[in-house]
């Protein structure tokens, strides 16, 4: 897995100049304590030693949300209907058309298209298309090409960490599933968080986030990790600064937004480049699109090529691309037995994306027989953000798909293998006075075992192509 290590740029040069923040090497948690999101209050504050800058401190998210983010050449134009895209596929995250780093005369031709500007009426690949209905913050921050185009220079650059050492990608690397192979996120200075990077796919169906859920929103959640010190070690007045100063960024946030470069601004394109990142139709997606059509018009599958040729036809489509993505036998019982009450998996991981977005207890590192443990040195998830003992060591059901891609898992990265989570879950999670009451020992067989592996495994679809560097100067 070592091998597909995302590389920074060769020579990032360090915005050092605008550092500000104290940094603290205390191993706290990543980002949960240190970034101290207030939720409710929405007020992110970044470290309790850091001051409180005008940037820093953020609006009311409503207020804040609602900010109209039309540009100058769409303003300029008349409204124009949202255009249909599908994500996941076509250009949408290959950059700015050219090669090398962008320059200003690419950037000025990319930012006065107004289709760059145009709205996009996002759609869902088949597979995640049935949780359509469930997409998440596109009212309050519409898509378009050129916000999600700058939200992926921001996602790829370094210049955003203190020591221009480490970006978002460093921690949720495209080719690791848009996560890591690490234990921890691994931040500036090497130094280590305590919790496991989750993907940074799929984000559009997801509302709060973070394993504890702390953040209301991606774009809130965006800007948590610039000014989190074991992370980029920024702090949001020095981060914004820092784009600022670069003259190809102040070009594109002047076009975008009506107040130019902000952290805020920062958050919705980084928020905007995530909800673009969307995981393609897997091979169970074809297989089981093929079994709820031959289910629908069971009776009617020998007429159909006389009665409806239009129907016959997609019948046909489903049938090719199901033959096209073949699914094991044990992946196939595998599924059967992921959807049955018997596993109880569906009570947590359902819908498109394979999460309730809830919060559970499975007694994930609370098994470690510490006779020194207090309290304090336990990750408490959940009960963090809520300080209600229901929620008391309960972390947000991660996303099934492309599990394969991103090992170690559950929010401490504390298990190698989807082997391994299958037989915790088979001995009922480990025994805590908060474990939910959805788990239960299963007793499953080996060959059970192996068939749900195999089914999750049969959840890995293809990732959109993404361009990893063209940062502008
Ligand atoms: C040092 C590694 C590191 C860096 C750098 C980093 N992250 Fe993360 N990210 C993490 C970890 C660890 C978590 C989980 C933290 C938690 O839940 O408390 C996380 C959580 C997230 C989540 C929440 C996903 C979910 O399922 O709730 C998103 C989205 C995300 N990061 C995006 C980003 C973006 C965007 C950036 C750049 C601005 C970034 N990350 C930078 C390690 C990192
Ligand atoms: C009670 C709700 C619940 C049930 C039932 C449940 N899960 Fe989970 N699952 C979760 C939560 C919550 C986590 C993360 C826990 C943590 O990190 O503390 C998780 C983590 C996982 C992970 C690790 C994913 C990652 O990215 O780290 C896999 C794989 C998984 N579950 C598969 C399954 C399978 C297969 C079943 C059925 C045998 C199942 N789950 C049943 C809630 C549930």
């Amino acid at each position: 897995m070592g091998q597909n290590r995302f590389k920074p740029l060769a020579h990032p040069r360090p915005c050092t100049m605008f550092r500000t923040a104290p940094r603290t090497a205390a191993p706290l948690l990543a980002g949960a304590v240190v970034v101290g999101v207030v939720v409710a209050g929405a007020a992110l504050i970044a470290g309790s030693q850091a001051p409180l800058s005008p940037t820093s401190r953020r609006q009311e998210p409503t207020a804040a949300a609602h900010t109209p983010t039309l540009t100058a050449a769409a303003a300029a134009s008349p409204a124009l209907p949202g255009e249909p895209i599908t994500l996941g596929e076509g250009d949408l995250l290959t950059g700015v058309p050219g090669e090398g780093p962008l320059t200003s005369d690419q950037l000025d031709a990319w930012l006065a298209d107004p289709a760059n500007h145009r709205p996009l009426d996002a759609r869902l690949p088949l597979g995640l298309a049935a949780g359509q209905g469930a997409i998440q913050g596109l009212d309050n921050n519409p898509l378009t090409r050129a916000k999600i185009e700058l939200g992926r220079q921001l996602y790829f650059d370094p210049r955003l960490s203190s020591d221009a050492s480490v970006s978002c990608a460093s921690c949720h690397t495209p080719d690791l599933g848009y996560a890591a192979d690490t234990r921890f996120g691994v931040g500036i200075e090497g130094l280590e968080g305590s919790r496991n990077s989750p993907t940074a796919f799929n984000r559009i169906l997801s509302a709060r986030q973070f394993w504890d859920g702390r953040a209301a929103t991606l774009e809130e959640q965006a800007v948590g990790p610039i000014a989190n010190p074991i992370e980029m070690g920024s702090t949001h007045e020095a981060c914004a600064q820092c784009v600022a100063g670069v003259a190809g960024y102040q070009r594109q946030f002047d076009a975008l937004f009506p107040d130019g470069v902000t952290i805020d601004n920062i958050g919705r394109a980084l928020a905007s480049f995530e909800r673009a990142v969307v995981t393609g139709t897997a091979p169970w997606d074809y297989h089981d699109a093929l079994r709820a059509f031959q289910r629908n018009f069971a009776e009617d599958l020998e007429y159909l090529e006389e009665d409806d040729p239009e129907l016959y036809e997609q019948y046909q489509r489903l049938q090719q691309q199901a033959a096209a993505h073949p699914l094991s036998e044990s992946a196939r019982r595998g599924g059967e037995l992921f959807f049955a009450e018997r596993s109880g998996c569906t009570q947590c991981h359902v819908g498109a994306n394979f999460s309730d977005e809830l919060y559970h207890n499975l007694g994930v590192g609370l098994d470690q027989e510490d006779e020194d443990k207090v309290d304090e040195d336990i990750d408490w998830g959940r009960y963090v953000v809520t300080k209600q003992d229901a929620d008391r060591g309960a972390f947000k059901t991660p996303t099934l798909r492309n599990v394969d891609q991103t090992a170690p898992y559950m929010h401490d990265g504390s298990q190698a293998t989807l082997a391994e989570v299958i037989e915790w879950y088979d001995q009922g999670g480990h025994p805590n006075p908060f474990l939910s009451d959805k788990i239960k020992p299963l007793k499953l067989t080996k060959q059970e075992k192996a068939d749900l592996v195999a089914f999750m495994k049969s959840l890995t679809g293809p990732l959109p192509k993404v361009e990893t560097g063209r940062l502008p100067k």
